[in-house]
């Protein structure tokens, strides 16, 4: 699925056959590590890396937790051109249940992985979050402060600051992401029960798996900060509706605001990423779900 919106502004695709790289992807058996393992995988060389989910089929992904420094260590400086970097403590309320582990699993990693390739010319490209905001603006480009509200957004940004500090590196701040993995399934499996409570207070501007991996190809070449948003902007409660719809799940979407939907974590009213930087933006939600539901690619 193509990410550009604007295609007179679209740079040419860097994983052509010409450009194939050596690649680890941390997070390989993830949500939105199995997304880009699915572009990636015929595209490139890949080694992806599991915790506890090894992802069946032929993926073949080795094991590492990122707790064992050693061993994260001695993978990244194993000579690749780009370490995609797509693991970590991801539920918000996980985080905040535990700082110390979030940014034990968040933060100390990007360290380790700094010192391995420093000198090398591998290239690191961390997967952060539009949580490094707090949804007071109307939109967020790259330049704008950050101001995170909760504790997994604390801990991006500190990861974030480690990469800033360092130069040469890569940073792609994503909203939150939508769609089907091939193994992991963290989005839908939130439409799993019987009824799917879903905030009206919440608002973003969410991207489809599928076109992530081809928008991060577009943009590797690159340093600093970028952000890769979604076209549409819609509350959750808008997505959850239409994906429902879209997939007939058979769950009932309740609407409920943030004092009702008993969270403990605080989180950004709203968050819509743009970018100054490139043109990319994932595609709009009825090509996504018409995508997503096999009614036409
Ligand atoms: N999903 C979103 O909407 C979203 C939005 C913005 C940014 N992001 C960013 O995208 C990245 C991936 O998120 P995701 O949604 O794919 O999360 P996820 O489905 O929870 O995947 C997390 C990945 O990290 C691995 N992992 C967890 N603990 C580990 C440990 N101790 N050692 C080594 N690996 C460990 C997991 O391995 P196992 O599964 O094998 O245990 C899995 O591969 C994260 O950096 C996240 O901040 C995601």
């Amino acid at each position: 699925m193509d990410p550009c919106r604007r295609p007179s502004g679209c740079e040419a695709p860097s994983d052509s056959p010409a450009s194939r790289l050596r690649i680890l992807l941390l997070g390989a058996s993830g949500f939105v590590g199995g997304g880009l393992w699915t572009h990636l995988a015929p595209r490139h060389e890949l080694v992806g890396t599991y915790a506890t989910r090894p992802a069946p089929g032929p993926a073949g992904l080795v094991r590492l937790d990122l707790r064992d420094e050693h061993r994260l260590a001695a993978l990244a400086a194993d000579g690749f051109d780009l370490v995609v970097h797509a693991a970590g403590l991801v539920p918000l309320e996980a985080a905040e249940a535990d700082p110390a582990l979030a940014h034990r699993l968040n933060v100390r990693p990007v360290e380790v992985l700094l010192d391995a390739v420093r000198g090398s010319g591998t290239k690191l490209l961390l997967l952060s979050s539009d949580n490094v905001f707090d949804g007071t603006r109307r939109q967020y480009e790259e330049a704008d402060p950050r101001s995170p509200v909760n504790v997994y957004g604390r801990t991006k940004t500190a990861a974030e600051d480690l990469l800033l500090a360092e130069g040469g590196h890569l940073i792609v701040r994503i909203p939150l992401v939508y769609g089907r993995g091939p193994w992991a399934n963290t989005f839908l499996a939130r439409l799993a029960g019987p009824t799917t409570v879903a905030r009206t207070d919440l608002v973003c501007a969410p991207v489809y798996l599928p076109s992530l991996g081809p928008a991060l190809a577009r943009l590797w070449h690159r340093t600093g900060v970028v952000h890769y948003g979604g076209s549409d902007v819609v509350t959750r409660f808008e997505l959850m509706s239409r994906v429902q719809r879209a997939l007939d799940l058979p769950t009932r979407v309740v609407a409920a605001r943030g004092d009702e939907a008993g969270t403990t974590c605080r989180r950004p009213p709203r968050l819509v990423l743009r970018s100054t930087r490139h043109p990319l933006l994932g595609p709009d939600l009825d090509s996504a779900l018409a995508h997503l539901s096999g009614r036409r690619i």
